[in-house]
């Protein structure tokens, strides 16, 4: 059986791609990187694609003022890639709905914070470390969850705490969730890829025995 084909949507640096990109080269996800999509042209995620042969396709809100115009692009260019995943990794768009409905339970979010606490709109990047700073809670942590409809209320497939009693800055914040997205982010995807998860509503539970997750 041929390899499952990956979008990486990346609006940032793109850390979260390397890593993935890793563990896709290290054979511990059974996948290729079909495509990487971005909405910012200076995103260091075009550099880790075009390093790596990967196609870019770039989509800037100046070229695409119109939503649905933007959205029926993408879905044609994922189409025509022949893509089966989307992998979202620190995308700051929303993704639209007619993607949505096509990759249904297909497409992974990474969001920095344990959901549903500090999640939805305008909660992204920055603003969820600042947020959980100042509201001094002593465990923030790493959300990986399917996309649906609605700003980061999709069924949740994998969550780690992060301990923060003794940082003293969001940026302090934003260092050590981040390291934990590196390990969580490509073990959500190889579960996703090797067809291990069940979705019923908003519970996501391991197929096969021994994996790692919460059930
Ligand atoms: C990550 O913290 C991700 O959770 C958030 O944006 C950051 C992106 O980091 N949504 P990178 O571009 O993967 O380095």
């Amino acid at each position: 059986m041929s390899d499952k084909r990956l979008a990486v949507f990346a609006s940032g640096q793109g850390s979260n791609f390397k890593a993935i990109l890793e563990k896709i080269k290290d054979n511990y996800i059974p996948a290729t990187i079909g495509l990487c999509i971005t909405d910012n042209p200076e995103a260091g995620a075009i550099d880790i694609a075009s390093s790596n042969d990967i196609p870019v396709k770039v989509f800037t809100p100046k070229d695409f003022p119109d939503k649905d115009v933007l959205n029926d692009a993408i879905l044609r260019d994922l189409l025509s890639a022949k893509i089966d995943y989307i992998i979202l990794a620190g995308y700051l768009k929303m993704i639209g709905r007619r993607i949505v409905d096509q990759y249904s339970n297909k497409i992974l979010n990474i969001h920095p914070a344990l959901l549903p606490s500090f999640g939805g709109k305008g909660m992204y990047g920055h603003h969820v470390h600042e947020a959980v700073f100042e509201r001094g809670v002593k465990f923030t942590g790493v959300t990986i969850h399917l996309v649906n409809n609605e700003y980061d209320a999709g069924p949740i497939v994998l969550q780690k705490p992060v301990s923060i009693e003794n940082v003293s800055s969001p940026d302090d914040i934003a260092k050590c969730v981040l390291e934990v997205e590196h390990e969580l982010y490509p073990e959500a995807v190889k579960l996703l890829v090797e067809e291990s998860l069940e979705v019923m509503g908003l519970r996501v539970r391991m197929k096969k025995e021994g994996m790692t997750g919460n059930d």
